[in-house]
């Protein structure tokens, strides 16, 4: 224990479940002073000392406070006053030795107590309010565990003795809770959101039930929906009647933001409105899902797939074959893009092969929080009603779009033509990269956008401004900033035209153009007219070639290889990889070549043939931009020196890709030159013979690098470790699965984080 605790005598006033707990917890982890208690019920003392909680106690305040050094008030919240009282009268006038604090539910009447009581609150006094409790009320319930991992939230006042505070935050940091600070307003209405109305609505429930003619089979047949919902309908009626009278206004306001929304359900319900239901149960089951994530710290997304979390490793075997036919799931642009799309259609769009990767499920869910009903994923089907390109609602908070830095650039443009303001934020390698680049653009379009310093994410973007079309020449070749321009367009008055220095991705104009919307080009530039929308349409993903390219590289650099990797989308701007691996020697061949929802796909099969380093044509970066990683194995295991340059955008995509890589390579043994813009890699091919050694890698938390040296454990003398890779989710959520099956030997550490 804690010697943290250093309290020679701890009062606690009010020996029921809270405070009994609290004297548990304390003595489980070896707390060494002493703990008496005050209560008005002696046999509470009498139970406390023979449950070993407490060492003495009693009935009088005036007998227990003296030479406490730290008081604990666990009174119903109506009581304080009274107990405040007398303790002013017992304690010194300065009260500077001992410490106060309270576990109350409610902070503002606590302190409107002390500042009756003491005429101000002494700066020795540090409410406090721990998140945990029970429905079973009384010291026999004490439990030593009930703190652990909750919260306890601190509203210290602005003039507070920093010693008595780090003193209370200790007392509680003991229990196993966690300790949070906020001022007082904010404490009481969030827990009248969170804890003061649901309770109202179980009491009320249970009672309306209970009153009725068939109550007993009500109850008898209650299974586990009533149970689950109705559970803290059995709290302390007492303390709860005194919530209510404490925290009666917040509590109010909340219950009117409730009757509102349930007073919308019951129309749908009556209406047989069945897009309104799904919406509303749509973005509460999803919500419901990011709660659980939040308390358990994990991502939304994560928890929503049961998928890798936490710190997750890889620990891959070298050698192995790459032998197989294959389907990698669905191209994580178009995902993202049809979600945007059908969302903001006129009708229902049904999608296939939707990617179920964190990103795109971002995207799905951020559509969700602004009023889209969409139905799905399931097995990568994804039904979308949309709402007209006027039909979003303002999000009730942030929107977090995770990882993804294709779902934050593409909904700037978006939000930046929406009447209601919004934030956007991402995880800590998102909240890194450069957002200047859609801000400044859309900023001279007319929309009003905040960033953090550096043009950073959170996006602030205020809604209601009137865009203006603009004719833009994009300093970098970036199909994410062309395509929140052309989002912004649809919304801007006149015509939006954007330049490109080099040609990009081009899914957004595809997919506009499918949905009625004309988007035109000529030569290097696009360009659409806004005021236009949206009808809806079916829309089929095809596999995505940035995660196919893991197979393609598995088989071009090992001996025997033979992999077909099925309806992989080869769009002209992403075919990169294809044309540079040609280039490289490997051979591959195309089949089965159809057009599916304005994208061309084919089956691609690649056999192994030795591989010879080369200078990357300039025209082909940004066709291969997110292929790097993988080609750069290509490159250390091909003989000869394979050069890049050009390539200064892989410094900020999920991380600066260049040295991520470098830094792996140098690990295996592979030489290497960095320069800013690119690198030269110096490889090896000899059949039967490793192209590197082995060790131990960081992915920096990017799924390409973790993924690019998986495939390279193929080649590898020793076994490759990869550390942080949870985020292969992000764009390939069975690559594992995929990898084992074509004969990599890879083992996940750490899954269930
Ligand atoms: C993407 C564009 C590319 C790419 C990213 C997806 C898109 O980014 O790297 O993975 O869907 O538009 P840039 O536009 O930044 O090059």
């Amino acid at each position: 224990m804690p010697n943290r605790v250093s309290e020679s005598r701890l009062l606690i006033v009010g020996l029921g479940l809270i405070g009994g707990s609290l004297a548990a917890a304390l003595r489980e982890v070896g707390f060494d002073g002493k703990i008496a208690a005050c209560d008005p019920d002696a046999s509470e003392i009498e139970r406390g000392i023979d449950m070993g909680l407490i060492d003495s106690g009693g009935t009088a305040l005036s007998q227990q406070a003296p030479g406490a050094s730290m008081i604990v008030l666990a009174v119903p919240v109506l009581a304080m006053e009274s107990v405040m009282r007398e303790l002013a009268d017992v304690l010194p006038e300065d009260m500077a030795h001992v410490v106060i604090t309270d576990v109350g539910s409610t902070k503002a009447t606590i302190r409107d107590c002390a500042r009756r009581v003491f005429g101000r609150v002494p700066p020795t006094l540090v409410l406090g309010h721990p998140i945990a409790g029970s429905e079973k009320s009384g010291v026999a319930a004490a439990n030593p565990k009930l703190y652990v991992n909750h919260k306890v939230i601190l509203t210290p006042e602005p003039d507070v003795d920093p010693d008595a505070l780090t003193r209370v935050r200790a007392l509680w940091q003991a229990t196993g809770a966690e300790v949070l600070e906020m001022d007082v307003a904010q404490h009481d209405h969030v827990l009248a959101r969170t804890s003061h109305l649901p309770h109202l609505l179980a009491f009320s429930l249970v009672d309306t039930l209970a009153r009725q003619d068939q109550r007993l089979d009500i109850f008898r047949y209650a299974a586990g929906g009533f149970r689950d919902f109705t559970r803290i309908a059995g709290s302390d009626p007492v303390m709860w009647r005194d919530i209510f009278i404490a925290n009666r206004d917040a509590v109010l306001a909340s219950l009117d933001d409730f009757e509102a929304g349930l007073s919308k359900l019951r129309a749908a319900v009556e209406a047989g409105n069945s897009d309104a239901m799904l919406a509303t149960f749509d973005r509460a089951s999803h919500a419901r899902h990011y709660f659980e994530s939040l308390l358990n710290d994990t991502s939304y997304q994560a928890e929503y797939l049961m998928q890798p979390q936490g710190q997750v490793t890889y620990r891959v075997r070298p050698g192995g074959q790459a032998q197989g036919r294959l389907r990698v799931p669905g191209d994580k642009s178009i995902s993202h893009r049809s979600i945007m799309l059908g969302a903001l259609a006129e009708g229902v769009s049904e999608v296939k092969g939707f990617l179920e990767g964190e990103d795109s499920l971002a995207t799905l869910q951020a559509f969700r929080e602004m009023g889209v009903a969409i139905e799905g994923p399931h097995q990568g089907r994804v039904t979308i009603h949309g709402v007209g390109m006027h039909g979003l609602k303002a999000p009730s908070g942030p929107l977090y779009v995770g990882n993804s830095g294709t779902a934050m650039r593409l909904f700037a443009g978006l939000l930046a033509g929406q009447a209601f303001d919004s934030e956007l934020t991402g995880d800590a390698s998102l909240n890194k990269r450069p957002m200047g680049r859609v801000a400044d653009p859309l900023r001279l379009m007319g929309a009003v956008i905040d960033t953090a310093e550096g043009g950073r994410p959170p996006l602030n973007i205020h809604g209601g401004a009137a865009l203006k079309g603009i004719d833009y020449d994009l300093p970098m070749a970036s199909a994410q900033v062309k395509s929140c321009l052309l989002f912004a367009g649809m919304y801007a008055e006149g015509e939006t035209r954007v330049r490109e220095p080099a040609p990009t991705r081009d899914h957004t104009e595809r997919m506009l153009n499918g949905f009625g919307y004309p988007v035109q080009r000529d030569g290097d530039t696009c360009w659409l007219a806004g005021g236009g929308k949206l009808t809806a349409g079916p829309i089929d993903v095809p596999s995505d070639i940035s995660s196919a390219t893991f197979f393609l590289v598995a088989a071009a650099i090992t001996p025997g290889a033979d992999i077909t990797l099925e309806h992989v989308g080869i769009n002209p701007t992403r075919i990169g990889v294809i044309n540079i691996l040609t280039l490289m020697g490997a051979d591959l061949t195309l089949s089965s070549q159809a057009e599916v929802g304005g994208e061309p796909v084919a089956d691609i099969r690649i056999r192994y043939a030795p591989l010879k380093g080369i200078d990357i044509p300039a025209d082909q970066v940004p066709l291969a931009i997110d292929e790097f990683p993988a080609l750069f194995i290509a490159a250390a295991n091909a003989e000869g020196t394979t050069r890049l340059r050009g390539a200064e955008e892989l410094r900020v995509k999920e991380s600066d890709r260049i040295q991520a890589m470098a830094d792996g390579l140098a690990i295996l043994g592979v030489e290497h030159t960095v320069v800013e813009d690119g690198i030269d890699i110096v490889g090896n091919n000899r059949e039967n013979v490793p192209s590197y050694g082995g060790g131990r890698i960081d992915s920096l938390g990017d799924h390409r690098i973790a993924m690019a040296f998986t495939v390279a454990a193929l080649r590898a003398g020793n076994e490759i470790v990869i550390d942080d890779c949870a985020n292969v989710g992000t764009s390939f959520p069975n690559f594992v699965e995929l990898a084992t099956r074509i004969g990599l030997g890879v083992k996940v550490e750490g899954e269930n984080g």
